[in-house]
Protein backbone atom coordinates (compact mmCIF):
# COMPACT_ATOMS: atom_id res chain seq x y z
CA UNK A 1 0.00 0.00 0.00
CA UNK A 2 1.02 3.38 -0.56
CA UNK A 3 1.50 5.11 2.80
CA UNK A 4 2.66 9.25 4.07
CA UNK A 5 3.83 9.49 7.67
CA UNK A 6 3.06 13.28 8.64
CA UNK A 7 6.03 13.93 11.01
CA UNK A 8 9.29 11.85 11.36
CA UNK A 9 9.77 12.27 15.08
CA UNK A 10 10.09 8.88 17.74
CA UNK A 11 6.33 7.88 16.63
CA UNK A 12 6.63 8.87 12.92
CA UNK A 13 9.67 7.57 12.17
CA UNK A 14 8.77 4.29 13.97
CA UNK A 15 5.42 3.66 12.25
CA UNK A 16 7.21 4.27 8.63
CA UNK A 17 9.92 2.48 9.05
CA UNK A 18 7.82 -0.89 10.57
CA UNK A 19 5.46 0.09 7.80
CA UNK A 20 7.95 0.04 5.10
CA UNK A 21 9.51 -3.67 6.23
CA UNK A 22 5.88 -4.98 5.98
CA UNK A 23 6.06 -4.10 1.91
CA UNK A 24 4.37 -0.80 1.86
CA UNK A 25 5.88 2.03 0.17
CA UNK A 26 6.04 4.68 2.93
CA UNK A 27 6.70 8.34 2.42
CA UNK A 28 7.82 10.47 5.80
CA UNK A 29 7.10 14.09 5.59
CA UNK A 30 8.42 16.44 8.24
CA UNK A 31 8.89 20.25 8.42
CA UNK A 32 12.28 20.28 9.90
CA UNK A 33 14.77 19.96 7.08
CA UNK A 34 17.78 19.02 9.26
CA UNK A 35 16.15 16.00 10.28
CA UNK A 36 14.81 15.16 6.64
CA UNK A 37 18.06 16.18 5.72
CA UNK A 38 19.77 13.65 8.03
CA UNK A 39 17.29 10.97 7.17
CA UNK A 40 18.11 11.61 3.28
CA UNK A 41 21.54 10.14 4.46
CA UNK A 42 20.69 7.82 6.16
CA UNK A 43 21.59 8.91 9.61
CA UNK A 44 19.10 8.32 12.55
CA UNK A 45 18.17 11.79 14.66
CA UNK A 46 17.08 9.71 17.98
CA UNK A 47 18.64 6.49 19.79
CA UNK A 48 15.91 3.83 19.29
CA UNK A 49 17.64 0.39 19.13
CA UNK A 50 17.42 -0.83 15.90
CA UNK A 51 16.17 1.94 13.90
CA UNK A 52 18.99 2.51 11.94
CA UNK A 53 19.40 -0.65 10.38
CA UNK A 54 15.34 -0.83 9.89
CA UNK A 55 15.43 2.34 8.09
CA UNK A 56 18.92 1.86 6.04
CA UNK A 57 17.40 -0.99 5.22
CA UNK A 58 13.97 -0.09 3.78
CA UNK A 59 14.91 2.99 2.46
CA UNK A 60 17.90 1.16 0.37
CA UNK A 61 15.15 -1.20 -0.77
CA UNK A 62 13.28 2.39 -1.90
CA UNK A 63 10.17 1.58 0.10
CA UNK A 64 11.14 4.38 2.88
CA UNK A 65 11.58 7.64 1.45
CA UNK A 66 12.24 11.08 3.24
CA UNK A 67 10.81 13.92 2.30
CA UNK A 68 9.95 17.99 3.22
CA UNK A 69 7.71 18.31 0.09
CA UNK A 70 3.93 18.58 1.50
CA UNK A 71 2.95 18.49 -2.11
CA UNK A 72 4.55 15.55 -3.29
CA UNK A 73 4.48 13.73 0.00
CA UNK A 74 0.74 14.23 0.65
CA UNK A 75 -0.32 13.22 -3.31
CA UNK A 76 1.68 9.86 -2.39
CA UNK A 77 -0.23 8.09 0.41
CA UNK A 78 -4.00 6.61 0.11
CA UNK A 79 -3.51 6.25 4.04
CA UNK A 80 -2.32 9.49 5.48
CA UNK A 81 -0.76 8.63 9.22
CA UNK A 82 -0.37 12.06 11.10
CA UNK A 83 2.37 11.37 13.62
CA UNK A 84 3.43 14.93 14.74
CA UNK A 85 3.57 16.18 18.25
CA UNK A 86 0.79 17.75 20.57
CA UNK A 87 2.94 19.07 23.30
CA UNK A 88 1.28 20.73 26.79
CA UNK A 89 -0.27 24.30 26.35
CA UNK A 90 0.25 26.76 28.79
CA UNK A 91 -2.87 25.31 31.07
CA UNK A 92 -1.80 21.75 30.46
CA UNK A 93 -4.30 20.74 27.88
CA UNK A 94 -3.17 19.17 24.45
CA UNK A 95 -1.62 21.66 21.71
CA UNK A 96 -2.98 20.67 18.11
CA UNK A 97 -1.75 23.33 16.23
CA UNK A 98 0.74 20.61 14.92
CA UNK A 99 -2.29 17.94 14.13
CA UNK A 100 -4.29 20.93 12.80
CA UNK A 101 -1.49 22.27 10.28
CA UNK A 102 -1.04 18.64 9.31
CA UNK A 103 -4.19 18.22 8.40
CA UNK A 104 -4.65 21.54 6.75
CA UNK A 105 -1.95 20.53 4.39
CA UNK A 106 -3.39 17.15 3.65
CA UNK A 107 -7.03 19.40 2.39
CA UNK A 108 -4.75 21.49 0.66
CA UNK A 109 -2.95 18.82 -1.41
CA UNK A 110 -4.96 15.42 -1.74
CA UNK A 111 -5.86 14.69 -5.05
CA UNK A 112 -7.91 11.67 -4.77
CA UNK A 113 -9.55 9.51 -1.61
CA UNK A 114 -7.27 9.35 1.50
CA UNK A 115 -8.02 7.78 4.95
CA UNK A 116 -6.30 10.48 7.47
CA UNK A 117 -5.12 8.35 10.41
CA UNK A 118 -4.96 10.29 14.00
CA UNK A 119 -1.83 8.71 15.59
CA UNK A 120 -0.73 11.36 18.43
CA UNK A 121 -2.26 11.16 21.00
CA UNK A 122 -5.20 13.96 21.14
CA UNK A 123 -7.93 14.68 23.07
CA UNK A 124 -11.65 13.60 22.29
CA UNK A 125 -13.22 14.90 19.54
CA UNK A 126 -9.87 16.05 17.87
CA UNK A 127 -11.37 13.92 15.10
CA UNK A 128 -13.54 15.63 14.14
CA UNK A 129 -11.64 18.96 13.94
CA UNK A 130 -9.05 17.18 11.86
CA UNK A 131 -12.07 16.39 9.51
CA UNK A 132 -13.40 20.22 9.57
CA UNK A 133 -9.85 21.31 8.86
CA UNK A 134 -9.53 18.82 5.87
CA UNK A 135 -13.19 19.99 5.00
CA UNK A 136 -12.63 23.76 5.01
CA UNK A 137 -9.01 23.19 3.09
CA UNK A 138 -10.87 21.27 0.38
CA UNK A 139 -14.59 23.98 -0.01
CA UNK A 140 -11.37 26.72 0.00
CA UNK A 141 -9.92 24.85 -3.34
CA UNK A 142 -13.74 24.14 -4.60
CA UNK A 143 -12.80 20.59 -4.94
CA UNK A 144 -15.34 18.21 -3.40
CA UNK A 145 -13.17 14.99 -2.55
CA UNK A 146 -14.10 11.66 -0.15
CA UNK A 147 -11.81 11.09 2.99
CA UNK A 148 -12.19 9.26 6.50
CA UNK A 149 -10.63 10.52 9.50
CA UNK A 150 -9.71 7.91 11.98
CA UNK A 151 -8.15 7.39 15.63
CA UNK A 152 -5.04 5.18 15.36
CA UNK A 153 -3.56 5.79 19.24
CA UNK A 154 0.17 4.58 19.66
CA UNK A 155 0.96 3.00 22.62
CA UNK A 156 5.05 2.15 21.92
CA UNK A 157 7.56 2.84 24.46
CA UNK A 158 10.86 4.69 23.93
CA UNK A 159 13.67 2.11 24.01
CA UNK A 160 11.68 -0.77 22.56
CA UNK A 161 9.61 0.62 20.04
CA UNK A 162 10.39 -1.43 17.16
CA UNK A 163 9.60 -4.69 19.10
CA UNK A 164 5.90 -2.50 20.47
CA UNK A 165 5.65 -1.64 17.00
CA UNK A 166 6.22 -5.00 15.39
CA UNK A 167 5.03 -7.01 18.03
CA UNK A 168 1.88 -5.23 19.65
CA UNK A 169 -0.03 -5.68 22.38
CA UNK A 170 -3.21 -4.63 20.63
CA UNK A 171 -4.10 -2.19 17.62
CA UNK A 172 -6.69 -0.02 18.44
CA UNK A 173 -8.64 1.84 15.58
CA UNK A 174 -11.58 4.11 16.10
CA UNK A 175 -13.39 4.19 12.79
CA UNK A 176 -17.27 5.18 12.07
CA UNK A 177 -16.36 4.70 8.10
CA UNK A 178 -16.40 1.07 7.00
CA UNK A 179 -14.10 1.58 3.66
CA UNK A 180 -12.00 2.60 6.51
CA UNK A 181 -12.04 0.05 8.31
CA UNK A 182 -10.91 -2.48 5.56
CA UNK A 183 -7.93 -0.64 4.61
CA UNK A 184 -6.40 0.31 8.44
CA UNK A 185 -7.06 -3.99 8.96
CA UNK A 186 -5.41 -4.74 6.11
CA UNK A 187 -2.53 -2.73 7.14
CA UNK A 188 -2.41 -4.18 10.19
CA UNK A 189 -2.85 -7.82 9.56
CA UNK A 190 0.65 -8.35 9.08
CA UNK A 191 1.29 -7.10 12.66
CA UNK A 192 -1.14 -9.94 14.20
CA UNK A 193 0.29 -13.17 13.86
CA UNK A 194 -2.10 -16.17 14.81
CA UNK A 195 -4.14 -13.60 16.71
CA UNK A 196 -6.18 -10.89 16.16
CA UNK A 197 -5.10 -8.23 17.77
CA UNK A 198 -7.13 -5.54 16.18
CA UNK A 199 -9.87 -3.66 18.65
CA UNK A 200 -11.90 -1.40 16.20
CA UNK A 201 -14.25 0.99 18.29
CA UNK A 202 -15.93 3.76 17.41
CA UNK A 203 -13.73 7.30 17.20
CA UNK A 204 -14.05 8.60 20.54
CA UNK A 205 -13.31 6.00 22.64
CA UNK A 206 -10.53 5.26 20.78
CA UNK A 207 -9.12 8.62 21.31
CA UNK A 208 -10.44 8.24 25.20
CA UNK A 209 -8.04 4.81 25.57
CA UNK A 210 -4.99 6.48 24.58
CA UNK A 211 -5.57 8.74 27.64
CA UNK A 212 -6.54 6.24 30.11
CA UNK A 213 -3.84 3.48 29.02
CA UNK A 214 -0.95 6.28 30.07
CA UNK A 215 -2.70 7.27 33.23
CA UNK A 216 -3.61 4.12 34.80
CA UNK A 217 0.51 3.56 33.97
CA UNK A 218 1.17 6.57 35.67
CA UNK A 219 -0.96 5.82 38.26
CA UNK A 220 0.68 2.61 39.33
CA UNK A 221 3.95 4.14 39.47
CA UNK A 222 2.77 6.58 41.51
CA UNK A 223 1.01 4.32 43.78
CA UNK A 224 4.11 2.33 43.71
CA UNK A 225 6.33 5.44 44.95
CA UNK A 226 3.59 6.48 47.61
CA UNK A 227 3.95 2.94 49.11
CA UNK A 228 7.76 3.11 48.51
CA UNK A 229 7.35 5.89 50.73
CA UNK A 230 5.60 4.38 53.72
CA UNK A 231 7.54 1.10 53.57
CA UNK A 232 10.54 3.29 54.51
CA UNK A 233 8.87 4.53 57.81
CA UNK A 234 7.24 1.22 58.63
CA UNK A 235 10.38 -0.80 58.09
CA UNK A 236 9.05 -2.61 55.07
CA UNK A 237 11.05 -3.32 51.46
CA UNK A 238 9.13 -2.18 48.63
CA UNK A 239 11.12 -4.70 46.67
CA UNK A 240 9.42 -7.69 48.18
CA UNK A 241 5.96 -6.13 48.28
CA UNK A 242 6.03 -5.49 44.78
CA UNK A 243 6.97 -8.99 44.12
CA UNK A 244 4.59 -10.06 46.84
CA UNK A 245 1.45 -7.90 44.93
CA UNK A 246 2.67 -8.18 40.91
CA UNK A 247 2.69 -12.26 41.22
CA UNK A 248 -1.34 -11.33 41.58
CA UNK A 249 -2.93 -11.50 38.02
CA UNK A 250 -5.27 -9.60 38.72
CA UNK A 251 -1.97 -6.39 39.52
CA UNK A 252 0.28 -8.32 37.28
CA UNK A 253 4.32 -7.65 37.39
CA UNK A 254 4.69 -4.72 34.98
CA UNK A 255 4.93 -0.95 35.69
CA UNK A 256 5.56 -1.74 39.70
CA UNK A 257 8.62 -0.27 39.75
CA UNK A 258 9.31 2.81 42.24
CA UNK A 259 11.93 5.35 41.75
CA UNK A 260 12.96 8.73 41.14
CA UNK A 261 9.11 9.57 39.24
CA UNK A 262 8.44 9.33 35.93
CA UNK A 263 9.40 11.55 33.00
CA UNK A 264 9.02 11.29 29.54
CA UNK A 265 7.53 13.18 26.66
CA UNK A 266 4.03 11.29 27.59
CA UNK A 267 3.24 10.41 31.12
CA UNK A 268 3.73 13.82 32.18
CA UNK A 269 2.12 15.80 29.72
CA UNK A 270 -1.27 13.19 29.02
CA UNK A 271 -1.91 13.07 33.15
CA UNK A 272 -2.12 17.06 32.47
CA UNK A 273 -3.85 16.86 29.34
CA UNK A 274 -6.97 14.53 31.09
CA UNK A 275 -6.63 16.64 34.17
CA UNK A 276 -7.93 19.32 32.02
CA UNK A 277 -10.30 17.36 30.02
CA UNK A 278 -11.87 16.73 33.35
CA UNK A 279 -12.23 20.42 34.04
CA UNK A 280 -13.37 21.29 30.46
CA UNK A 281 -16.23 18.58 31.26
CA UNK A 282 -16.99 19.80 34.54
CA UNK A 283 -15.03 16.85 36.64
CA UNK A 284 -12.51 17.36 39.20
CA UNK A 285 -10.41 14.22 38.53
CA UNK A 286 -9.08 13.73 41.66
CA UNK A 287 -6.70 10.52 41.64
CA UNK A 288 -5.00 11.94 38.34
CA UNK A 289 -4.34 15.00 40.38
CA UNK A 290 -2.69 12.86 43.04
CA UNK A 291 -1.15 10.76 41.00
CA UNK A 292 0.62 14.11 39.20
CA UNK A 293 1.28 15.49 43.13
CA UNK A 294 2.92 12.41 44.05
CA UNK A 295 5.41 12.23 40.79
CA UNK A 296 6.54 15.76 40.88
CA UNK A 297 7.49 15.10 45.05
CA UNK A 298 8.95 11.96 43.89
CA UNK A 299 11.20 13.58 41.64
CA UNK A 300 12.76 15.70 44.48
CA UNK A 301 13.28 12.56 46.91
CA UNK A 302 16.70 11.70 45.95
CA UNK A 303 18.01 15.00 46.22
CA UNK A 304 16.28 15.29 49.93
CA UNK A 305 17.98 12.57 50.93
CA UNK A 306 21.38 13.91 49.89
CA UNK A 307 20.61 17.18 51.66
CA UNK A 308 19.89 14.74 54.79
CA UNK A 309 23.10 13.33 54.58
CA UNK A 310 24.92 16.48 53.74
CA UNK A 311 23.21 19.36 54.31
CA UNK A 312 21.42 21.99 52.76
CA UNK A 313 24.31 23.65 51.79
CA UNK A 314 25.85 21.70 49.15
CA UNK A 315 28.69 24.24 48.46
CA UNK A 316 32.03 21.88 48.07
CA UNK A 317 30.30 18.98 47.47
CA UNK A 318 30.57 17.04 44.55
CA UNK A 319 28.67 14.82 43.68
CA UNK A 320 28.52 11.50 40.83
CA UNK A 321 25.34 11.18 38.88
CA UNK A 322 24.81 7.98 36.40
CA UNK A 323 22.17 8.12 34.06
CA UNK A 324 20.51 11.73 32.23
CA UNK A 325 18.01 9.65 30.00
CA UNK A 326 14.50 9.87 31.06
CA UNK A 327 14.76 5.99 31.20
CA UNK A 328 17.23 3.18 29.60
CA UNK A 329 17.87 2.33 25.96
CA UNK A 330 16.91 6.34 24.55
CA UNK A 331 18.51 9.51 24.46
CA UNK A 332 15.49 11.22 25.77
CA UNK A 333 15.51 13.71 27.94
CA UNK A 334 12.18 15.24 27.98
CA UNK A 335 10.77 15.53 31.53
CA UNK A 336 13.96 13.44 32.50
CA UNK A 337 13.86 13.41 36.92
CA UNK A 338 17.73 13.66 36.10
CA UNK A 339 16.89 17.68 34.78
CA UNK A 340 15.04 18.09 37.95
CA UNK A 341 17.88 16.39 40.09
CA UNK A 342 20.79 18.09 38.94
CA UNK A 343 18.22 21.65 38.97
CA UNK A 344 18.37 21.46 42.46
CA UNK A 345 21.66 19.96 43.55
CA UNK A 346 23.06 22.96 41.83
CA UNK A 347 21.08 25.43 42.96
CA UNK A 348 22.09 24.33 46.60
CA UNK A 349 25.62 24.63 45.73
CA UNK A 350 27.07 21.16 44.39
CA UNK A 351 28.85 20.19 41.32
CA UNK A 352 28.00 17.47 39.17
CA UNK A 353 30.00 14.93 37.23
CA UNK A 354 27.38 13.51 34.84
CA UNK A 355 27.47 10.33 32.72
CA UNK A 356 25.18 8.53 30.60
CA UNK A 357 25.59 5.94 28.06
CA UNK A 358 23.93 7.67 25.10
CA UNK A 359 22.24 10.88 25.66
CA UNK A 360 24.65 12.88 26.97
CA UNK A 361 24.99 15.16 23.22
CA UNK A 362 21.40 15.76 24.02
CA UNK A 363 21.74 16.41 27.73
CA UNK A 364 24.04 18.54 26.99
CA UNK A 365 22.13 20.49 24.61
CA UNK A 366 18.81 20.84 27.11
CA UNK A 367 21.27 21.64 29.85
CA UNK A 368 23.08 24.21 28.30
CA UNK A 369 23.93 27.33 30.40
CA UNK A 370 23.37 25.36 33.84
CA UNK A 371 26.77 26.34 35.52
CA UNK A 372 28.21 24.23 37.90
CA UNK A 373 27.65 20.16 35.43
CA UNK A 374 30.29 18.46 33.71
CA UNK A 375 30.04 16.00 31.29
CA UNK A 376 32.66 12.84 31.74
CA UNK A 377 32.20 10.20 29.75
CA UNK A 378 32.39 7.04 32.32
CA UNK A 379 31.29 5.55 35.11
CA UNK A 380 34.63 5.82 36.98
CA UNK A 381 35.38 9.00 35.29
CA UNK A 382 32.26 10.75 37.17
CA UNK A 383 32.96 9.19 40.54
CA UNK A 384 36.90 11.02 40.47
CA UNK A 385 37.03 13.52 43.10
CA UNK A 386 32.82 12.64 44.34
CA UNK A 387 31.65 12.81 47.21
CA UNK A 388 28.80 10.25 46.67
CA UNK A 389 27.49 8.69 44.02
CA UNK A 390 23.67 9.28 42.55
CA UNK A 391 21.81 6.86 40.34
CA UNK A 392 19.07 8.32 38.20
CA UNK A 393 18.75 5.99 35.10
CA UNK A 394 18.59 2.22 34.98
CA UNK A 395 20.82 1.70 32.23
CA UNK A 396 22.02 -2.27 32.24
CA UNK A 397 25.86 -1.42 32.49
CA UNK A 398 24.71 0.01 36.15
CA UNK A 399 23.46 -3.16 36.97
CA UNK A 400 26.67 -4.67 38.20
CA UNK A 401 29.15 -2.08 38.72
CA UNK A 402 32.96 -2.23 40.18
CA UNK A 403 31.72 -1.68 43.88
CA UNK A 404 35.30 -2.07 44.76
CA UNK A 405 36.40 0.63 42.79
CA UNK A 406 33.29 2.81 43.73
CA UNK A 407 34.26 2.36 47.73
CA UNK A 408 37.85 3.59 46.61
CA UNK A 409 36.88 6.41 44.78
CA UNK A 410 34.27 7.93 46.18
CA UNK A 411 35.57 10.45 49.43
CA UNK A 412 32.47 9.31 51.26
CA UNK A 413 30.96 6.21 49.78
CA UNK A 414 27.19 6.81 49.68
CA UNK A 415 25.22 5.52 46.71
CA UNK A 416 21.82 7.16 46.51
CA UNK A 417 20.27 4.90 43.70
CA UNK A 418 17.24 6.22 41.86
CA UNK A 419 16.18 2.80 40.75
CA UNK A 420 16.30 0.58 43.29
CA UNK A 421 19.25 -1.33 41.28
CA UNK A 422 21.42 -2.86 44.45
CA UNK A 423 20.72 -5.51 47.16
CA UNK A 424 21.42 -3.33 50.61
CA UNK A 425 23.41 -6.48 52.08
CA UNK A 426 24.98 -6.49 49.55
CA UNK A 427 26.04 -2.70 49.41
CA UNK A 428 26.82 -2.82 53.00
CA UNK A 429 28.60 -6.06 52.19
CA UNK A 430 31.11 -3.51 50.28
CA UNK A 431 31.54 -1.22 52.92
CA UNK A 432 29.32 1.50 50.76
CA UNK A 433 26.67 3.44 52.20
CA UNK A 434 23.45 2.67 50.05
CA UNK A 435 20.20 4.20 50.22
CA UNK A 436 17.53 3.07 48.01
CA UNK A 437 14.16 4.32 47.31
CA UNK A 438 11.76 2.42 49.77
CA UNK A 439 14.11 -0.17 51.17
CA UNK A 440 14.68 0.54 54.67
CA UNK A 441 17.50 2.39 53.76
CA UNK A 442 16.60 6.13 53.70
CA UNK A 443 18.76 8.21 56.33
P1 LIG B 1 8.45 14.20 18.17
O1 LIG B 1 8.57 15.56 18.71
O2 LIG B 1 9.59 13.25 18.33
O3 LIG B 1 8.14 14.27 16.58
C1 LIG B 1 7.18 15.09 16.01
C2 LIG B 1 7.66 15.48 14.61
O4 LIG B 1 6.61 16.15 13.91
C3 LIG B 1 8.84 16.45 14.61
O5 LIG B 1 9.91 15.92 13.83
C4 LIG B 1 8.28 17.74 13.98
O6 LIG B 1 9.23 18.46 13.23
C5 LIG B 1 7.18 17.17 13.10
N1 LIG B 1 6.13 18.11 12.71
C6 LIG B 1 5.51 19.06 13.46
N2 LIG B 1 4.57 19.69 12.73
C7 LIG B 1 4.57 19.12 11.50
C8 LIG B 1 3.81 19.32 10.30
N3 LIG B 1 2.82 20.22 10.25
N4 LIG B 1 4.11 18.57 9.23
C9 LIG B 1 5.09 17.65 9.27
N5 LIG B 1 5.82 17.41 10.36
C10 LIG B 1 5.57 18.13 11.47
O7 LIG B 1 7.12 13.60 18.79
P2 LIG B 1 6.82 12.07 19.20
O8 LIG B 1 7.49 11.73 20.47
O9 LIG B 1 7.03 11.20 18.01
O10 LIG B 1 5.25 12.17 19.52
C11 LIG B 1 4.30 12.36 18.50
C12 LIG B 1 2.93 12.07 19.04
O11 LIG B 1 2.83 10.67 19.38
C13 LIG B 1 2.56 12.81 20.33
O12 LIG B 1 1.19 13.09 20.31
C14 LIG B 1 2.87 11.80 21.42
O13 LIG B 1 2.09 12.01 22.57
C15 LIG B 1 2.48 10.51 20.75
N6 LIG B 1 3.18 9.33 21.25
C16 LIG B 1 4.52 9.38 21.50
C17 LIG B 1 5.19 8.23 21.94
C18 LIG B 1 6.66 8.25 22.28
O14 LIG B 1 7.13 7.29 22.84
N7 LIG B 1 7.41 9.28 21.96
C19 LIG B 1 4.48 7.03 22.08
C20 LIG B 1 3.11 7.02 21.79
C21 LIG B 1 2.47 8.17 21.37
C1 LIG C 1 4.90 5.37 27.78
C2 LIG C 1 3.96 4.15 27.71
O1 LIG C 1 4.58 3.05 28.39
C3 LIG C 1 3.69 3.76 26.25
O2 LIG C 1 2.76 2.68 26.20
C4 LIG C 1 3.09 4.98 25.53
O3 LIG C 1 2.87 4.69 24.17
C5 LIG C 1 4.05 6.14 25.66
O4 LIG C 1 4.30 6.43 27.06
C6 LIG C 1 3.50 7.36 25.03
O5 LIG C 1 2.31 7.57 25.03
O6 LIG C 1 4.34 8.11 24.55
P1 LIG C 1 7.53 5.79 27.51
O7 LIG C 1 7.22 7.13 28.07
O8 LIG C 1 8.33 5.70 26.26
O9 LIG C 1 6.14 5.00 27.20
O10 LIG C 1 8.31 4.93 28.59
P2 LIG C 1 7.86 4.06 29.86
O11 LIG C 1 8.60 2.79 29.81
O12 LIG C 1 6.40 3.97 30.00
O13 LIG C 1 8.45 4.91 31.08
C7 LIG C 1 7.91 6.17 31.43
C8 LIG C 1 8.51 6.63 32.74
O14 LIG C 1 8.01 5.85 33.82
C9 LIG C 1 10.04 6.52 32.81
O15 LIG C 1 10.56 7.68 33.42
C10 LIG C 1 10.27 5.30 33.69
O16 LIG C 1 11.48 5.36 34.41
C11 LIG C 1 9.08 5.38 34.64
N1 LIG C 1 8.70 4.07 35.22
C12 LIG C 1 8.24 3.08 34.41
C13 LIG C 1 8.79 3.88 36.59
O17 LIG C 1 9.20 4.79 37.35
N2 LIG C 1 8.40 2.67 37.12
C14 LIG C 1 7.94 1.67 36.34
O18 LIG C 1 7.61 0.60 36.91
C15 LIG C 1 7.86 1.87 34.95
Amino acid sequence: MKITVVGAGYVGLVTGACLAEMGNHVVCLDVDTRKIAMLQRGEIPIHEPGLDALVQRNAAAGRLAFTTDAQAAVAHGTLQFIGVGTPPDEDGSADLQYVLAAAANIGRHMTDYKVIVDKSTVPVGTADKVRATVAAALAERGVPMDFAVVSNPEFLKEGAAIDDFMRPDRVVVGSDDERASLLMRAVYAPFMRNHDKLIVMDVRSAEFTKYAANAMLATRISFMNELALLAERVGADIELVRKGIGSDPRIGTHFLYAGAGYGGSCFPKDVKALIRIGEDNGLDLGVLNAVEEANERQKHVLVERVVKRFGEDLTGRTLALWGLAFKPNTDDMREAPSRVVIAELVKRGAAIRAYDPVAMPEARRVLEGVAGVEFVDSQAAALQGADALLIVTEWKEFRNPDFEMIKATLKQPVVFDGRNLYEPALMKAFGLEYVGIGRGTAP
